[in-house]
């Protein structure tokens, strides 16, 4: 590394002009929490928390269960599955001992299929190397598939009573107006600085309580938009409230724009079945099936099809993706060579494979009747 050359200067002979500042704005980590927040927060929880599946009874599976559900899914969606998915794997032996065909089949819908996945290589590892019995200690949990410092947390304090921060999508809310704290939240740079707040607010006892009233009271009150501060049991310790900024708090983070994509899908059938393939690793869907898409790449040049129907079009949203897929339906002379990732289903049991919400869809255009 070059050294930067020093160069001595004249002492000045005018007064300096005012230097710009150059320390950063006063850090929103408050050193402790506000006096009567927590009995405030606690107490509203006792009250008016949310009744909710996974809370009854928690057990660090269930927890688990709930937990990786409700990454990215609202959990108004969440609760059908999780009572399905527990009578279906009740235990972490049953989902060990599962196909992963089944666990995605159980999944499928919720999205986001790669947790259904880790859940299920964790399950394994569970009762390879814990004796069958689910973690609730941080550590240990931080150690498996699919599990970082949210589920950790969230595990490790509402099912085993260890006192540690979350942050997710609601209490991230409510924590930078407790602190005021005005960048833009969300992805690992925004997040940082409310890890710490979430740890400098953490009650001395309680801490699973704490971190689902602060989910509850930003699903429930602390809202986005039209927050009902006069409802809050913590509106006297508000920062954003006392500062009246709470219509600006969280900030806007600058929006991905998005992008159209067009693809082609082909629905080919042969007595009475139809040909899927198999989503590979680093797709969207990966493990579910779903019908080929064009250009007809090595799976479909050996497949002689006949003349292809237009079956209409199919529309959806991945991340920053609209994607739109125009779907046509063709008769195959023959079934092909047999490969991996690729399988004909009979139309009758297509209910029963884990197929991607697109495919559903692209199943029931191309099964209606030629209009
Ligand atoms: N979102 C994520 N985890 C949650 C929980 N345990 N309760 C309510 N909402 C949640």
């Amino acid at each position: 590394m070059a050294a930067k050359a020093r160069t001595k200067r004249a002492a000045p002979t005018r007064p300096a002009p005012p230097r710009r500042r150059t320390t950063a704005p006063p850090s929103p980590v408050p050193a402790e929490a506000p006096a009567g927040l927590h009995a405030a927060l606690l107490e509203w929880f006792d009250r008016c928390g949310r009744d909710l599946p996974w809370r009854r009874a928690p057990d660090p599976y269930r927890t688990w269960v709930s937990e990786v559900m409700l990454q990215q899914t609202q959990v108004e969606r969440v609760v059908d599955y999780f009572h399905r998915f527990l009578a279906r794997f009740p235990d972490v032996a049953r989902l060990a001992a599962a196909s992963e065909a089944e666990v995605l089949r159980q999944w499928e819908g919720l999205g986001y299929y790669r947790r259904a996945r880790q859940l299920h290589a964790a399950a394994k590892r569970i009762v390879a190397d814990h004796g069958g019995r689910t973690p609730a200690t941080f550590e240990a949990l931080l150690a498996l598939p699919g599990i970082g410092r949210y589920t950790a947390g969230a595990i490790a304090s509402i099912a085993g009573g260890e006192r540690r921060p979350i942050v997710e999508a609601n209490s991230r809310r409510v924590l930078a107006r407790l602190v005021a704290h005005r960048s833009p939240l969300g992805g690992a740079a925004g997040d940082g600085p409310l890890w710490e707040v979430a740890e400098a607010l953490l009650p001395p006892a309680r801490a699973g309580d704490w971190n689902q009233a602060l989910m509850d009271l930003g699903a429930t009150l602390c809202t986005p938009r039209a927050p009902e501060c006069h409802r809050c049991p913590v509106a006297g310790q508000c920062r954003a409230r006392l500062e009246r900024s709470v219509a600006t708090i969280p900030a806007a983070a600058p929006r991905r724009a998005i992008e159209a994509r067009r693809e082609r899908a082909l629905v080919v059938r042969r007595a009475g079945r139809v040909l899927l393939v198999r989503r590979g690793p680093g797709e969207w869907w990966e493990g579910l099936w779903d019908f080929p898409r064009l250009p007809a790449d090595a799976l479909l040049a050996p497949l002689e099809c006949g003349p292809r129907r237009r079956a209409g079009t199919v529309s959806y949203t991945v991340t920053h993706h609209r994607v739109s897929v125009a779907v046509a339906v063709c008769d195959a002379a023959q079934p092909g060579p047999r490969r991996r990732g690729v399988r004909w289903v009979a139309w009758d049991d297509l209910a029963g494979v884990a197929m991607t919400s697109p495919g559903r869809r692209i199943a029931t255009l191309a099964a209606a009747p030629v209009p």
